[in-house]
């Protein structure tokens, strides 16, 4: 399995805090059956800054620790970008890193609501050959509200990340039920943990894929686990065509 959003990188964000506290993560990844995760640290939340060759660095050094320590894992570069007014900017001067260096690039929206320049730069990201994927919309509250507003975005080649603890129910009912319906509406491509730790925000992504498996069918399943392989290998992840997403035929959420 692939995980492809995590805080596994010790002592730069809120997520691992020491060496040790990654490694321990590291060994309950490769416990849940997890080969692969993509590191990505917190960029511009308000509270931190990775760039992105702090990251490359930080990825190298627990790569060599896990070799190590013989934790049959590896951690990919990447990062979790807050969407902010410089971030076209950052990434002429070398600043973002998008995810193992493919064309694929994370973008954290607030989690209150989605700002008004959103859809432009989402647009100008595209322009600049980037696929944006929009980390957790089911966690947004503006999305929760508006769903309409996360269809025009996907409709208009954004892409999405749902994480596991949403759709085992972690973030309570709701939460759980909207997660189900952005997969049952094809608003929804990758599945992922955003772990921090293991006491507070373990992986859980084995558990997530099977609640998609049991609520819909191993197809979701399969197609969510490919996504984050042809994500790694920078090739095109399955997405329906936008033209054929009815609106109206999805559980009446828009
Ligand atoms: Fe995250």
């Amino acid at each position: 399995m692939i995980d492809i959003h995590s805080h596994i990188l010790p002592g730069i964000d809120d997520g691992a805090a020491t060496p040790e506290e990654a490694l321990q993560i590291a060994r309950a990844a490769v416990e849940e059956g997890i080969t692969t995760i993509i590191a990505t640290p917190h960029h511009q939340n308000g509270k931190y800054i990775n760039s992105k060759q702090s990251i490359l660095e930080n990825v190298e050094t627990l790569n060599t620790l896990l070799q190590n320590e013989n934790i049959p894992l590896t951690i990919l570069p990447g990062q979790e970008t807050r969407i902010h007014g410089d971030l076209m900017d950052e990434l002429d001067t070398d600043v973002i890193l998008p995810l193992n260096h493919t064309n694929y690039v994370f973008i954290e929206l607030p989690s209150g609501h989605v700002p008004r320049y959103t859809e432009q730069m989402l647009f100008d990201l595209q322009l600049k050959g980037l696929t944006p994927i929009i980390v957790h919309p089911e966690r947004n509250a503006e999305f929760i509200e508006n769903p309409d507003l996360l269809y025009k975005l996907v409709s208009k080649g954004a892409l999405t990340q749902i994480t596991s603890s949403s759709i085992t129910g972690h973030f309570g009912k709701n939460i759980k039920k909207f997660s189900l319906q952005l997969v049952e509406a094809q608003l929804t491509h990758f599945l992922a943990s955003d772990v921090h730790s293991l006491k507070n925000r373990p992986f859980r992504l084995a558990d997530g894929y099977v609640v998609l498996n049991k609520e819909l069918g191993s197809q979701a399943e399969y197609l969510f686990k490919e996504n984050a392989e042809l994500l790694v290998q920078n090739l095109t992840a399955y997405r329906m065509d936008p033209m054929k997403i009815k609106k109206k035929k999805f559980l009446g959420i828009f």
